[in-house]
């Protein structure tokens, strides 16, 4: 047992992880012990002030207070730290051939209205049209039939429905959960989503100022894809050739999840049949699921 008197700023560490020693749950025992340990590193490592102490934990109260039932502002803070992407990425290490896990963001509701096939998610929204056609199919091709698909999205200014101060949950927008047909396949109709900033209202917005950061996300569209015996795919498809692809503030974009939003003249034959009077964009992407 380490002393638990006279402690310096080197001995304390020992005390305090001494104190854990009881703990019963082996995992909590672990966790405790490496965060008392990173954490009095940290604080060694930069020598950390009593005024850099009280402005950290007065970040972190006001962080607290941003939360509310539509702002999450400790996983947006989580998010800017990639923090998030860090642990997406450790748990859920993919066969090369299945598309891989993004952040899930705090934007996604649960209950959004299921939609058939074709349907469109963004009726009298503005925005340039986008036509999605997708399959979901397992690694080796294998189309899989009944996955239920999410979809959320930003509009063409790049808002998410539930920042609108007096958004209310029946008036949800660019979202909606398909299911996939026979053949693995779903389409929906939807506008082009824009690149956007996180919310920088609060205090994860003064960290970025504060540290010349950019809050830019290339446009995306979110999905989440689910068929038993599989691995929930949470993901995001962006735009090929959008200016923040490498500069995400929140470190989601892969590789395999980068494809080509193809702008079509007017009067174009788009995915459903119809000649849209405006120019307009398909998205053809296939989701490879991986399996448990
Ligand atoms: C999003 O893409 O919706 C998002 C993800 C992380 C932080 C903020 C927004
Ligand atoms: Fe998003």
């Amino acid at each position: 047992m380490a002393t638990q008197r006279n402690l310096d700023e080197t001995t304390i560490t020992d005390a305090v992880v001494d104190q854990f020693a009881g703990t019963p749950d082996p995992r909590l025992k672990h966790i405790m012990t490496s965060l008392v340990r990173h954490l009095h590193d940290f604080a060694r490592e930069v020598n950390l002030t009593e005024d850099e102490w009280f402005q950290g934990i007065d970040f972190l109260t006001r962080t607290g207070h941003t939360c509310s039932d539509t702002r999450q502002e400790f996983i947006l803070l989580s998010d800017a730290l990639g923090l998030s992407q860090l642990v997406v990425a450790q748990n859920h290490k993919r066969a090369p051939a299945a598309t891989e896990q993004t952040v899930f963001g705090p934007f996604h509701i649960e209950g959004a209205t299921p939609q058939p096939d074709g349907a469109n998610i963004a009726e009298s929204m503005p925005g340039d049209p986008l036509f999605v056609t997708a399959q979901v199919t397992g690694i080796d091709g294998t189309p899989i039939v009944g996955a239920t698909v999410d979809v959320w999205h930003a509009d063409a200014e790049g808002f998410y429905d539930l920042q609108d101060p007096n958004w209310s949950r029946d008036e949800m927008r660019l979202r909606a959960v398909f299911q996939t047909n026979t053949d693995g396949r779903f389409s929906f109709r939807t506008i082009q989503p824009s690149a956007y900033p996180i919310p920088t209202d609060g205090p994860v917005g003064e960290m970025l100022q504060a540290t010349n950061r950019s809050a830019m996300r290339p446009a995306h569209v979110h999905f989440r894809v689910s068929a038993p015996s599989y691995d929930t795919l949470i993901t995001h498809i962006f735009v090929a050739g959008d200016r923040w692809l490498e500069s995400d503030a929140v470190f989601g974009v892969r590789s395999s999840c980068i494809a080509d939003f193809i702008r079509r003249e007017a009067n174009e034959t788009a995915p459903d049949g119809s000649k849209p009077p405006q120019p307009f964009y398909t998205l053809d992407y296939t989701f490879r699921l991986q399996p448990i």
